[in-house]
C-alpha cells in the first residue's frame, strides 16, 4: 500500500513539474476582497472603486506568473527572510506590513473615501497588492498568485492640517508619491538570489502555516525550479529581474513596461535611458481627449475644449478602453485579456466621474485666495482649464486640452519612437490611437496640493520652487515626506544644493534623493508663465491652487 501511495505521489510531482511549463496550464484565481466589496456594491461607481482597489483584472493567473505576478507565499517569505538576516526561524517575528511600507506600499486601517454605505474593506494583502489561490485537481497543483493593482500607484496617505502624513488613512485616486516598485522588485530579486531553495521553503512554511500540502508540493517541484533557473540566469547577466528600472519614487516607467510586454526590448539589452512619469491625482480626467502628460494617446476629437456636458457614453468608453489597456504594462496581462475587462474599466470610469480629491486640510486665507483666483484665470486657465467661482471646492467647468511644444525636459517625448507607436496601435483596438508627440499636454491641476514633486518627471519639490525657477534645487529628498503648506509641496530646507527633510521628520517610507542632472530628470521649463507675477501675486496664486 505504501509503495502505491509513494508511486502516486511521485507521479503527481512529475505532473506538477510538467503542468506549469509555459502555456501548459492556464489556471486563474480571484481576489476575495473584490468579491466581498462587489456583494455590497449598489452602483457602477461602487463596483468601480472596488475594481480600482481590489480587482483582479484577469491578472491572477498562471500566465501572469511569466510576467509581473509573483508566487505570493514564496515572495513574502523571501522578503521576510531578507529582513531576518536569512534565518528562517525568525521570519515570523518580521512585521511584513512594515516591510512593504518601506517601498511606499500602504497597509491602512481605513480608506478615507470608501463609500459610506459599504463596509470598510477587509484586505488580505497590503493595499494595491492583490492575491488569489489558483488550483487544479489534475495535475494536483495549487499556487497563491500575487500582483499589483491600480491602488498601488493611485492611492496616497492623507495629510493632517499641518501637512503631516497619516499612513493609517489612505485616499484612493490620489497619486502615491512614495511608491517605489523598483526597489521592491530589486529586494525580491536579491532575496531569491541570496537564499537557497530549502531555506526559502522553510521560511514559506513558517510564515504561512496554513499553506496546503498541494501548494507546498507545487512550489517545491514546479515553481521553485523554474524561478531558480531564471534567477541564476539573470544573476549571471543583468543581476535584476527586468532589463529596465520600473520606477523611481512616486513615478513609474510605463513606457519600458509596455515595450517589454510588446517584445520591443531586444533580448540581452539593458535599457539605460528611461523616463519616469510622476503620479498625478485622478480628478477631472474625463475632460481629457488626449491622455498622459506626453499626450501620447489621442482621441478622435483631440485638442478641442470639453465641458462636463460633453461627457457622453462615447467619451466614457474611450477612457475605459485606455484604462483596460493600462493593465497590459501595469499588471502583465495580454491585450486580449485587457479587452475582456473593459466592462470593469467602465465601472472605474463611473467611479472617477464621482471622484473628488482630498480637500486641502490646512487653513486658507480667503483674501489672498480671491486675488489668486483672478490671477489663475488670467495666466493659467487658457492651458489648465476654467474652474467655477467657488472658494471652497472649485470644480473644473471647461478644459481646453492644450497640447504643444513645451520647454520642460524633452526626454520623455523623445523616447516614444515611431516603432513603439506602431506596435501599440497594432495591439490596441480602440478609436483612441497612440501618436508620436512633439510636445506636452497641460494636465488638469485638480488635487495638486498633495501631488508633489511637480512636472511630468517629478523634478520640482514644491509649487513655490516651480514659481521661482532660479531657485529650483538641483537635488531633493522625496518619499515618505511631510508637506509644507506655505510652499505647497515636500517639506524641507536647503542643505547645500539639496532640499532635505526638516530635522525631526521621520519618513514613513524609504526616501531617495532625486538628482535633476540625471537623464530625463531636468527641472527646467514652465518659467515664462510666472515671470510677469510679483511676489504678492505668486503668494496669492499659491493660496488659490491649494483649493483645486
Ligand atoms: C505602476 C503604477 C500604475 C498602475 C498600477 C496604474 N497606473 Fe494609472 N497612471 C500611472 C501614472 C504614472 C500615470 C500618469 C502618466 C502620465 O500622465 O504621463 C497614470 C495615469 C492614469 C490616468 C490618467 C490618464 C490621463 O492622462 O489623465 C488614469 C485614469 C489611470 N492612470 C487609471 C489607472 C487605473 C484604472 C489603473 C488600474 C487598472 C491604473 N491606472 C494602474 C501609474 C499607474
Ligand atoms: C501655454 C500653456 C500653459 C500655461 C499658460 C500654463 N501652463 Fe502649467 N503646464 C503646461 C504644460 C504643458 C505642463 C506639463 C509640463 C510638464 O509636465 O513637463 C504644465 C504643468 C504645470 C504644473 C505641474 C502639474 C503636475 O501635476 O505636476 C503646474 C503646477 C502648473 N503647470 C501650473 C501652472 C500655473 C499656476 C499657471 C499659471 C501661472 C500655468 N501652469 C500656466 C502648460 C501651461
Amino acid at each position: 500500500m505504501r509503495r502505491v501511495l509513494f508511486a502516486l505521489a511521485a507521479l503527481a510531482i512529475i505532473a506538477i513539474g510538467l503542468a506549469l511549463r509555459p502555456g501548459a496550464l492556464d489556471l486563474a484565481a480571484r481576489s476575495t476582497p473584490y468579491d466581498t466589496a462587489l456583494a455590497q456594491a449598489q452602483s457602477p461607481a461602487d463596483r468601480g472603486i472596488a475594481a480600482f482597489a481590489f480587482g483582479d483584472w484577469g491578472a491572477l493567473g498562471t500566465h501572469t506568473l511569466e510576467v509581473s505576478a509573483v508566487p505570493w507565499r514564496l515572495s513574502t517569505a523571501a522578503l521576510a527572510l531578507a529582513e531576518a538576516d536569512g534565518d528562517p526561524a525568525r521570519v515570523t517575528d518580521i512585521d511584513l506590513e512594515a516591510s512593504f511600507r518601506r517601498f511606499g506600499i500602504h497597509s491602512p486601517d481605513e480608506i478615507a473615501n470608501w463609500p459610506a454605505h459599504m463596509d470598510q474593506p477587509s484586505r488580505d494583502a497590503p493595499l494595491g497588492l492583490i492575491r488569489g489561490t489558483a488550483s487544479g485537481t489534475w495535475p494536483p497543483v495549487e499556487v497563491t498568485i500575487g500582483n499589483s493593482v491600480c491602488a498601488a500607484c493611485h492611492s496616497s496617505v492623507t495629510y493632517d492640517a499641518r501637512g503631516r502624513p497619516d499612513p493609517t488613512r489612505v485616499w484612493l485616486g490620489m497619486g502615491n508619491s512614495s511608491i517605489n516598485l523598483d526597489s521592491y522588485t530589486q529586494a525580491l530579486f536579491a532575496a531569491f538570489r541570496d537564499h537557497d531553495d530549502a531555506t526559502l521553503m522553510q521560511a514559506a512554511r513558517a510564515l504561512h502555516p496554513d499553506m496546503s500540502a498541494r501548494e507546498t508540493l507545487t512550489l517545491r517541484y514546479a515553481i521553485l525550479p523554474r524561478l531558480r533557473a531564471l534567477v541564476d540566469e539573470r544573476a549571471a547577466t543583468i543581476d535584476s529581474f527586468l532589463p529596465f528600472r520600473i520606477s523611481t519614487v512616486g513615478a513609474t516607467n510605463g513606457l519600458d513596461s509596455l515595450r517589454n510586454r510588446l517584445d520591443l526590448i531586444p533580448e540581452g539589452e539593458v535599457v539605460t535611458e528611461s523616463t519616469f512619469n510622476s503620479l498625478p491625482d485622478l480628478g477631472d480626467r474625463l475632460l481629457r481627449n488626449r491622455l498622459l502628460t506626453s499626450g501620447s494617446y489621442v482621441y478622435p476629437d483631440a485638442d478641442t475644449p470639453l465641458t462636463p456636458a460633453d461627457i457622453d457614453d462615447d467619451q466614457r468608453d474611450r477612457l475605459a478602453q485606455m484604462i483596460a489597456y493600462f493593465t497590459v504594462p501595469a499588471m502583465g496581462v495580454s491585450e486580449a485579456v485587457a479587452k475582456d475587462h473593459r466592462p470593469m474599466a467602465r465601472d472605474v470610469v463611473a467611479w472617477l466621474e464621482t471622484y473628488e480629491p482630498q480637500p486641502f486640510p490646512g487653513v486658507i486665507d480667503p483674501r489672498r485666495a480671491t486675488a489668486g483666483r483672478a490671477l489663475y484665470s488670467a495666466h493659467c486657465a487658457a492651458c489648465h482649464g476654467t474652474y467655477d467661482d467657488s472658494l471652497d471646492t472649485p470644480r473644473l467647468v471647461s478644459f481646453p486640452n492644450w497640447h504643444g511644444p513645451y520647454g520642460t525636459d524633452q526626454a520623455r517625448i523623445e523616447v516614444i519612437t515611431p516603432q513603439v507607436v506602431e506596435a501599440i496601435n497594432a495591439s490596441l483596438d480602440s478609436p483612441v490611437r497612440a501618436a508620436g508627440v512633439t510636445g506636452y499636454s497641460a494636465p488638469p491641476l485638480s488635487g495638486l496640493w498633495a501631488s508633489a514633486p511637480y512636472l511630468h518627471n517629478g523634478s520640482v519639490p514644491t509649487l513655490w520652487h516651480l514659481m521661482h525657477p532660479d531657485q529650483r534645487p538641483t537635488r531633493f529628498q522625496t518619499g515618505g515626506h511631510a508637506l509644507d503648506f506655505d510652499r505647497v509641496g515636500i517639506a524641507g530646507t536647503l542643505d547645500g544644493d539639496t532640499w532635505r527633510y526638516p530635522a525631526g521628520h521621520t519618513p514613513w517610507s524609504e526616501p531617495i534623493i532625486v538628482d535633476t542632472r540625471d537623464f530625463g530628470m531636468g527641472n527646467q521649463g514652465h518659467a515664462a508663465e510666472f515671470a510677469p507675477l510679483s511676489e504678492a501675486d505668486k503668494a496669492a496664486l499659491l493660496e488659490y491652487l491649494k483649493l483645486l
